[in-house]
């Protein structure tokens, strides 16, 4: 399931996150994070994930998109990678097909991670660059992903993805990953799907005794299917 993330940030907030990620910020080459396969892929700029501006700004966007009940509902979050940030532009414009390791260590944290899902937050507006779009190879075929500023796009981390060229301007974005409650992508499929219209049951008639059972039937197949 491929899942939009609406307006995360204010203008303001998105604002001041572009400008802490300005040309003073700490970028590094992005191929120093990447592994086996995807480093010979990879051609973008990140900034050093150890640095006191990048541990402010992953609180920032763990805390945007924990606020949106939408990322919990598609998500099931057990544990999260935290986010990284990255930069097209100029030479450095694009990051070619490749699958993302499926277990990530992360130096912060020291936990291990689990890639069953993938986010990648736009961080600036899709008319500031040419190109940039992320394109995701799902069973559905290719997906092609340019999001306004301050949206969000939830894919599986089994998915083949790339990010095509930047030919202008400069693409800002942040992605991380996330450890699923719930390993199976149809599984988590069928659980947002009951639970979105459960919501939509509950808004139109209030919470019946249907609406009840029906949550209990939510909550047996999460007990069933989920690992904590
Ligand atoms: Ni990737």
């Amino acid at each position: 399931m491929i899942l939009v993330l609406k307006n995360l940030f204010s203008p303001e907030e998105l604002a001041s996150i572009r400008s802490d990620l300005g040309p003073q910020a700490p970028w590094i080459s992005g191929a120093s994070s990447a592994g086996g396969q995807a480093v010979t892929q990879k051609n973008n700029q990140q900034l050093a994930q150890d640095s006191a501006l990048a541990k402010a700004l992953q609180q920032r966007i763990l805390h945007a998109v924990q606020a949106d009940p939408l990322f919990f509902s598609a998500a099931l979050p057990h544990k999260i990678f935290n986010p990284l940030f990255n930069r097209y532009s100029g030479a450095s414009n694009h990051y070619g097909p490749h699958i993302d390791g499926a277990v990530l260590h992360s130096r912060q944290t020291g936990e291990r991670v689990r890639t069953d899902l993938s986010c990648t937050v736009f961080l600036n507006d899709p008319a500031d660059y040419g190109g940039g779009e992320l394109t995701v190879h799902d069973t559905y075929g290719a997906q092609s992903i340019k999001l306004p500023a301050g949206h969000a796009v939830l894919y599986p981390g089994t998915s083949l993805h790339e990010v095509r060229p930047v030919t202008r301007g400069q693409r800002l974005a942040s992605f991380f990953w996330i450890q699923s409650m719930v390993r199976s992508d149809e599984q988590r499929r069928l659980l947002f799907d009951l639970d979105m219209n459960l919501l939509k049951l509950r808004q139109q008639h209030g919470e019946t005794a249907e609406t009840t059972a029906l949550t209990g039937t939510y909550h047996n197949l999460l007990r069933m299917w989920a690992a904590v």
